[in-house]
């Protein structure tokens, strides 16, 4: 029996984990389900010593395990596999599995390829030849890939993180199988999904996270997909958008047509089309990783779809200059950090050409826009010659709506752009895209904040797989929402 008990563990201003209290038998599989930001993969962290607790102890049958230590985590058991599959491109699957897995001990390579090859044949899959570098693998390969690394341990535990996200629907009842073959051998399979109908299949029990708080456990065959749904989103406000806000126009803005997008023989995008309008906030919620960040690349430009096409509109003609794009991973796309804040101003296109009229770089013109706009967005910052790096997360982020509108776009493209700011900075963010949809602007919000798109948003559209669908106004309520966002479409 695993058991966590009466485990905190807070990140700066976030409770990850308020009190949360685990278990799960041998010979089961436990699916922990729970929206983005439950609190699923610190759980999982925390039991296979990864990350230390602020408080609260982890037991495998009686035994206390020390916390905050991976390597002593896995030697009394506890194996996890990650979200991502962590593989060294270049290399074969067996020189994978020899760097951290199979022991290793004079790099052996035929032997841990026969070993694998035994472990893989009585687990029901095959292995790819030896010697190929695994570049050209299928996802479904490499999530096996680190299912069989992680179980070179022989551990009694085995803790999965949304391994079957990645899964073309033909692999996933291949993987449960898998799943099912190992509760058989006796071990305690812990899955963490977002996929209802999954955790329904192949669980024993499951456990519910919701912001941190463990808010169930309940035996799967006593419960229904809306329950599930119901218990992982709980209480959301379910606003209408105030009548003030709502200033759409019959004037499309943002005309996005048949988007198709491919990777690794599964489909990311898939026939996504959309209109947005001038003056309107348009949201489309839904589980990270189901095509959002793949949409921002190809309307920032990043990135090419397989087909389809988009175009923004100025007073009825096309222009991409008048589209701002926010991206979701800020610190890595958006803003230098050890540059000034006036020139990472520059680094949008047309502000730099604002700027630099003639080739001749505006300097003072460059620093005096960036002190209006930390005026007028109320950004502090030392001044426009502080580095990008001095300024808290909070006002990186205004100075990168402020940026985009600087530009004067038409459209406004932003990506989980309130994540991690405090209420006041959420709140500051929110009033400044509604100012500028009342000014005739155009705003398409993706969020995996179903509150804030609720609060925001005219119109609301899940996105799941790829598709998009959209729910009127009547239609949002939680459970509904909650199944639409774990890819229910009737
Ligand atoms: N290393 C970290 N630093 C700061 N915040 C973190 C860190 N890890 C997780 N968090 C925060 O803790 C919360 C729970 O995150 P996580 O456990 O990843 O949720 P889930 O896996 O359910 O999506 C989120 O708000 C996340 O932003
Ligand atoms: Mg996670």
């Amino acid at each position: 029996m695993l058991i966590a008990r009466d485990i905190s563990r807070r990140f700066g201003r976030t409770l990850a984990l308020d009190r949360v209290d685990f278990e799960a038998a041998a010979g089961e599989i436990h699916a922990l389900i729970g929206e983005n930001g439950a609190g699923k993969t610190t759980l999982m962290n925390i039991l296979a010593g990864r990350v230390r607790p602020d408080s609260g102890e982890v037991s495998l049958d009686g035994a206390p395990l020390p916390a905050g230590s991976a390597s002593r985590a896995l030697k009394a058991g506890i194996a996890a596999v990650n979200q991502s599959p962590m593989l060294f491109e270049r290399f074969s699957w067996e020189e994978n599995l020899a760097l951290g897995g199979f022991d290793t001990s004079g790099f052996d390579l035929k032997k841990v390829a026969d070993r694998s090859r035994a472990l893989a044949e009585r687990l029901g899959f095959e292995l790819p030849p030896t010697g190929a570098s695994i570049e050209q693998r299928s996802v479904a390969d490499r999530v096996r890939l680190e299912v069989l690394r992680a179980l070179s341990f022989d551990p009694r535990v085995l803790i999965l993180d949304e391994p079957t996200g990645v899964l073309a629907p033909s692999e996933l009842a291949p993987f449960l199988d898998l799943l099912r073959r190992l509760r058989g051998e006796g071990r305690i399979i812990v899955l963490i999904t977002h996929k209802l109908g999954e955790a329904l299949a192949v669980a024993d029990r499951i456990s519910v996270l919701q912001k941190g708080r463990m808010v169930a456990r309940t035996i799967a065959a006593k419960t229904s997909e809306a329950e599930l749904a119901r218990l992982m989103i709980g209480q959301v406000a379910i606003s209408v958008p105030e009548a003030a806000r709502i200033t759409a126009t019959d004037a499309v803005a943002l005309k996005i047509s048949d988007l198709f997008l491919n990777r690794d023989g599964y489909r990311v995008l898939d026939d996504l089309s959309l209109e947005v309008h001038a003056g309107e906030i348009a949201g489309i919620a839904g589980v990270d990783g189901n095509g959002q960040t793949e949409l921002v690349e190809i309307l920032a430009g990043a990135r090419r779809p397989d087909a389809g096409d988009f175009s923004a509109f100025e007073n009825g003609s096309r222009g991409r200059s008048s589209l701002a794009v926010i991206p979701e991973t800020r610190d890595q796309d958006g803003l230098v950090l050890d540059m000034p804040l006036w020139e990472n101003l520059l680094l949008a296109g047309p502000l730099l050409s604002r700027l630099t009229p003639r080739g001749w770089l505006r300097r003072a013109g460059a620093i005096a826009l960036c002190r209006e706009l930390l005026a007028r967005f109320s950004i502090r910052a030392p001044g426009p010659d502080a580095p990008a790096a001095a300024l808290s997360g909070g006002n990186r982020q205004r100075l990168e709506v402020a940026r985009a509108i600087a530009c004067d776009p038409r459209v406004i493209v932003a990506h989980n752009v309130c994540r991690g700011l405090d209420i006041a900075g959420t709140a500051e963010v929110h009033r400044i895209l509604s100012a500028f949809a009342a000014a005739g602007g155009a705003v398409l919000l993706i969020s995996s904040d179903l509150e804030e798109l609720l609060a925001m948003c005219e119109r609301l559209f899940v996105m799941s797989r790829g598709r998009l669908r959209e729910t009127p106004v009547a239609e949002r309520d939680p459970s509904r929402l909650g199944l639409l966002m774990a890819g229910h479409w009737k």
